[in-house]
């Protein structure tokens, strides 16, 4: 066998010890292999290993891939908690590594016990379905009050003050800094994934989970929002942790103006909105290789930012406009735009 083989094959078993690692100490395996009743859920499932911890009390909603209840911890007094249900396809070995390891990065993110990051408190296996080779997880979350978004909706006029925005803006920067520091990009920042406590704790949800949903069942009904993403991922050029500020840059602007900032029907007209606010790019700045052409956005000129993020301080305005910057290297970072002089008032000393 030659060394690379050999390394293959060490490779693989590596992965598979890894598996089993993940497997027996962080997945509560129930192993109920022959339901395959497809519209199941946990209260309806005997010898289920969540029904036994977990009693369901209402669905809060359903996104892309998942749907997320509102459920009590048996064995914890009634704690509330959410239960989020994700389909996932099973291979030959059982559950794909990746979605392991994915896991388990999410498990040791725990134990930093960040404050404005939502915590992961169990992970259960439900069903098999042996046919479609799928299987059911449930992720354990605290269970947080409301959402960004139905807090704002509920919002009585004429909106939230000034040092509200804020510290809300700290917070959810705090925890972008901290999703960045430890190599994970949120991907799909927008007000329904952000959580705030009765107490306005503000806990980042939904992250982490990119290698769980490009692999999991996407449920077709739902429209998967494009307001808040980066131009770089509409134009499918290569992103990282920028496209979150980008994102952070649109609800910093929904929170002074109490809408959403570019509200787009396809990826097209979500690109035009952009373009039309902050102006066309530099032809030097379009990526190479794009089949969009650059001229097809060379008209649009950059707008008085007076008239697109209301009401705000003049260091408001300028951490808005360079988290908008269309170049994602030229953008604004977490921990930079935590130090920004907008926020001066509320670091300490
Ligand atoms: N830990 C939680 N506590 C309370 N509500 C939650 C929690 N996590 C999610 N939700 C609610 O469920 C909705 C969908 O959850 P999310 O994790 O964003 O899944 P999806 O992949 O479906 O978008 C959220 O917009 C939020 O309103
Ligand atoms: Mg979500």
């Amino acid at each position: 066998m030659d060394n690379l083989e050999r390394a293959k094959d060490e490779n693989l078993i590596k992965s598979r010890q890894q598996e089993q690692v993940v497997n027996e100490e962080n997945l509560s395996i129930n192993d109920n292999k022959t339901n395959n009743d497809y519209g199941t859920d946990i209260n309806h499932n005997s010898n289920n290993n969540v029904k036994k911890k977990y009693e369901e009390v209402a669905l809060i909603g359903s996104g892309a891939y998942g749907t997320v209840y509102k459920a009590t911890d048996r064995h914890n007094e009634g704690q509330f908690v959410a239960l989020k249900k994700i389909r996932i396809p099973m291979t030959e070995i059982g559950v794909p590594v990746s979605i392991l390891r994915e896991i388990s990065v999410l498990k040791q993110l725990q134990t930093f016990d960040h404050p404005n990051v939502v915590k992961l408190l169990d992970i259960c296996h439900g069903h098999n379905f042996e046919l479609e080779k799928q299987f059911i997880l449930f992720l354990v979350f605290e269970h947080i009050e409301q959402d960004l978004s139905s807090y704002l909706h509920r919002c009585p006029a004429p909106g939230l003050s000034m040092d509200k925005i804020k510290d809300l803006m700290f917070q959810i920067m705090t925890g972008v800094d901290f999703l960045h520091s430890n190599r994970i990009v949120h991907r799909d920042l927008k007000p329904a994934n952000i959580l705030i406590t009765n107490r306005g704790q503000v806990k980042l949800a939904d992250f982490g989970l990119a290698r769980i949903y490009k692999q999991a069942q996407q449920l077709t009904a739902v429209v998967v929002t494009l307001w808040y993403r980066a131009p770089e991922v509409l134009l499918n050029t290569s992103y990282s942790t920028s496209v979150d500020i980008w994102s952070c840059g649109c609800i910093f602007a929904e929170l002074y103006n109490k809408k959403p900032l570019f509200c787009g029907q396809s990826e097209n007209d979500q690109l035009c909105k952009i373009f039309d606010t902050i102006g066309a790019p530099d032809q030097n700045e379009w990526p190479n290789d794009l089949l969009i052409p650059w001229n097809n956005f060379a008209n649009f000129k950059r707008q008085n930012l007076d008239n697109i993020i209301k009401d705000v301080c003049s260091d408001g305005k300028d951490l808005f406009k360079e988290m908008l910057i269309f170049s994602p290297s030229k953008r604004i970072g977490a921990r930079q735009a935590l130090n920004h002089d907008y926020f001066k008032d509320l670091r300490l000393p």
